[in-house]
């Protein structure tokens, strides 16, 4: 047996817009965590793409004037693509839902459940909303205020459904309620956090209908093989991404079914909590059918909102990525919002708070402590790291608590808290700034004691080598510009390669590693363009 892959996902995001914050956060958190789980040495795939079929990809197509397939090539190249160099993912593959590789799979996928009896052809009449491209159920609506009062709409986008009525092809999902309820009872962390769990198991026992798996109406996606005339309903096609783009349906024997075969099931499905039903219902059901294992994660996070709803581009709400990231860098917006908000809670951006964590932990925090250090190491030490020497009591107690910050950092990852995390690392930063106020070492330098004055500068510089591992994962950049400042990887090797379970180790820095007061790691900045 091979070793299991971390194989995580994000959604695949519709290209009938461009990014806005909402998006590139699910890929943060996404690209943080399979950090981590790499700097654990654990085999890793990391997965994101683009969903172009569909009603909603159709019509702004051609709203402006362009084929559709035309406009979903120029918005993954001119939008989403970059947008993951904005925010630095490093994801392992891009899967786009007009490839030929995931349509090849998403028929057969389909022929495999058909032949498997759950799929029958009927017709669909009632409500469907095109920004959810979803058949709504009427508790699914509210009632609208303003422009829309007195109409039923949306609950996530406010605006009224339209009255669908047309043949299709149904999806068995109601033969599936019994073993939906059976795997969540015997996997509790199937789906997170608690509330989204409760949110499903209670959807799933108030009972599951059947649901259109096609749509005659509706001509952009991919043709069933056995009706050309119909299409496969967006979401049952977007969903197959997650195994059509880890080689579902490849000849035996191809490296592709050989993928399939080490990477599936995911681990974790990374999705906003607006798509929660769609994952940890229709997904699991359709595997069933297909004969597939189950992920072992749905993990459901929050929205980011502006004045109380969710940002979005329909609203008018949404933040381009980068006019946050050409201001404070692609490393302070991964701190920012994993470290801001609860991860599975909602959250709110503002440029403010956003402003004042940057320079209090950032510039002050870390970029004035790793300046500080290096500095005192070129102009007392002529930047070659002394040996520590024997510890006394105020490096043991650093030490134990770089052991444990690196203990908790960990635990709190695995479980996608990444607000704990982050914020047990920036308790060991703090607590190595409160140790340099206290030693002193400008003083032991003006006073002599030099035994004493390396073992602090040790002390400090192999504390900024367990942070900058540790840090790795949220703030690529700004932790490899320390690694070179600290000259580590003469010894140690380059940072990606370090484990984060062997952060909290002492004594890794090599004393004569060659140390320099590099660029600051976060420059001060000017007040934001309004
Ligand atoms: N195409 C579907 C997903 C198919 S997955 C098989 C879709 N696309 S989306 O572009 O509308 O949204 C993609 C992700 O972005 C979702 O997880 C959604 O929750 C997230 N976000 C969109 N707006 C958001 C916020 N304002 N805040 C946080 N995340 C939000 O749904």
């Amino acid at each position: 047996m091979s070793e299991a892959t971390f194989y995580l996902s994000t959604p695949i995001y519709y290209v009938n817009d461009a990014p806005h914050i909402g998006h590139a956060y699910t890929t943060t958190a996404g690209d943080v965590l399979t950090r981590w789980h790499r700097q654990r040495g654990e085999r890793v795939w990391f997965l994101t793409g683009t969903d172009e079929h569909g009603t909603k990809v159709a019509r702004t197509a051609a709203a402006n004037g362009v084929q559709p397939q035309d406009w979903c090539d120029r918005l993954v190249d001119d939008a989403w693509r970059p947008v993951l160099s904005t925010v630095d993912a490093a994801n392992d593959d891009f899967i786009r839902t007009t490839s030929e590789r995931h349509r090849k799979g998403v028929q057969r996928f389909w022929e495999v459940v058909r032949e498997n009896g759950h799929v029958y052809e009927g017709s669909y009449e009632g409500p469907y909303c095109v920004g959810c491209e979803e058949f709504k159920f009427p508790g699914d609506l509210v009632p609208g205020v303003e422009e829309f009062a007195g109409e039923q709409v949306c609950a996530v986008h406010g605006r009224p459904v339209e009255s669908l009525s047309e043949p299709n092809w149904f999806f068995r999902l109601s033969s599936f309620q019994d073993a939906l309820l059976a795997h969540y009872e015997a996997h509790p962390e199937a789906v997170q956090p608690t509330s989204a769990r409760n949110e499903v198991l209670s959807f799933i026992r108030s009972g599951l209908a059947d649901i259109s798996m096609s749509r005659s109406s509706v001509s952009w996606g991919i043709p069933l093989p056995w009706d050309p005339a119909q299409v496969v309903y967006v979401w049952f096609d977007a969903l197959l991404n997650y195994v059509t783009a880890v080689g579902y349906g490849a000849e035996p024997g191809t490296p592709e079914a050989e993928q399939f075969e080490q990477t599936w099931p995911a681990s974790v499905h990374l999705v906003g909590k607006d798509i929660l039903r769609f994952h940890a219902v229709y997904w699991p059901a359709m595997l069933l059918a297909a004969g597939l294992p189950l992920p072992a994660t749905v993990f459901a996070h929050g929205w980011l909102l502006v004045g109380g709803e969710k940002m979005s581009k329909t609203k008018l709400t949404g933040i381009a990525p980068h006019t946050i990231v050409d201001h404070f860098g692609s490393d302070a917006f991964r701190y920012y919002f994993l470290r801001a908000i609860a991860f599975g809670q909602d959250g709110s951006f503002s440029w403010e708070d956003m402003a004042a964590r940057y320079q209090a932990e950032l510039a002050n925090g870390l970029g004035n402590l790793a300046a500080r250090a290096t500095a005192m190491v070129e102009r007392y030490c002529e930047g070659v790291l002394p040996s520590s020497g024997l510890l006394g009591p105020a490096e043991t107690a650093l030490r134990d608590k770089l052991s444990a910050a690196a203990a908790t950092a960990d635990a709190a990852v695995l479980v996608l808290d990444f607000a704990g995390g982050i914020g047990a690392i920036k308790e060991f930063v703090d607590a190595v700034n409160l140790y340099v106020t206290e030693q002193a070492p400008w003083v032991l330098a003006k006073n002599g004691e030099t035994e004493r004055l390396h073992a602090v500068l040790y002390t400090i510089c192999e504390s900024l080598r367990g942070i900058a591992v540790l840090y790795h994962p949220v703030m690529p950049k700004a932790t490899t510009e320390l690694w070179s400042q600290l000259g580590a990887a003469a010894g140690l090797g380059a940072i990606g390669d370090q484990l984060v379970t062997g952060a909290g180790d002492w004594g890794q820095l090599p004393a004569g590693s060659l140390v320099v007061k590099g660029e600051s790691l976060f420059p001060r900045l000017d007040e934001p363009a309004s």
